[in-house]
């Protein structure tokens, strides 16, 4: 069998207000590219349970989808009672969902969510990496499609997310993993000694600017989520062109603040972090040269 092509398309947050959340991330930059409702009995209406899904975009292919309970199946609900309002899955869009089953089982993932066919919207089943983390593979049927946004800086901060940042136990191990099975190609690398943080990114590079990140726990606040789940899905990553009004305009938007943009010897660039509305880190960085 071929490799399938994975190509990273979204984050999802189990926010338990997003209704109420999603005004603070309109505030800052974001647009809606899709909302749908619990109604939609094809997607989202399962025999235990529904759900809303928002979308949201700002500048860049990578998205965040927020997820409200009951949640649609009884093994989210247990990881939400577990979690709580952690960031759940990574989204990976597939040319072929079933056949990606196999990959992945092959490559040592388990699988947390058996393949299902949700209408004529998308195929899909959620895996679990070697350390834990959720994998969401969708293939998209007939003409859905969760819709992009422009490819573009947002306002004068010039905004865009970039990607994620996955906090791992083992990192040569997982770099060696994403880039093997998932067909990543490494874009920087900053490790030494199986510590510090590699930045990967899909063969779309060059027209979807997006990455995943995998480090080990640098700061104070990475080491007290690893204490307390693991290996996990840590950061929404942005790039700004200003990168402090940017850090600030999200103060004023309603996140939290964690730690003001200082320079990071790791990227050789300085970078910010805040909270979002449900607690999740959000790291805000220069542009990215790669
Ligand atoms: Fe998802």
């Amino acid at each position: 069998m071929t490799s399938p092509t994975y190509q990273l398309h979204h984050a999802c947050i189990y926010e338990k207000n997003p209704r109420d959340a999603m005004w603070t991330w309109l505030r800052w930059y974001h647009g809606i590219p899709a909302y749908y409702w619990e109604g939609y009995a094809d997607m989202h209406q399962t025999s235990e349970g529904g759900v809303d899904y928002t979308f949201l975009a700002c500048g860049g292919p990578f998205q965040m989808q927020l997820e409200a309970g009951p949640y649609q199946f009884e093994y989210e609900r247990q990881w939400f009672a577990e979690h709580d309002s952690g960031i759940n899955h990574i989204c990976w869009i597939v040319p072929d969902a079933l056949a990606t089953v196999d990959h992945l089982q092959q490559a040592g993932a388990t699988v947390a969510m058996p393949y299902e066919e949700f209408g004529g919207t998308y195929n899909g089943f959620v895996a679990i990496d070697l350390e834990g983390r959720w994998i969401e593979i969708m293939e998209y049927v007939g003409g859905f499609k969760t819709p992009d946004v422009e490819f573009h800086p947002v306002g004068h901060v010039g905004l865009q997310t970039l990607g994620h940042v996955q906090l791992c136990r083992d990192l040569d191990d997982q770099v060696e993993w994403y880039s093997r099975v998932l067909g990543q190609r490494v874009i920087l690398d900053s490790r030494s000694s199986n510590d510090g943080l590699v930045y990967l990114a899909d063969d779309t590079y060059g027209v979807r600017e997006c990455v995943t990140v995998l480090a080990t726990p640098a700061t104070e606040a990475e080491r007290a989520l690893v204490e307390q789940h693991g290996p996990c899905i840590s950061t929404i990553l942005y790039q700004a062109a200003d990168v402090e009004q940017a850090w600030r305009d999200a103060l004023a938007a309603g996140f939290s603040e964690v730690s003001a943009p200082a320079h990071d010897d790791r990227i050789g660039c300085r970078t910010g972090y805040v909270r979002e509305p449900s607690g999740n880190l959000v790291q805000i960085r220069e542009r990215l040269a790669a």
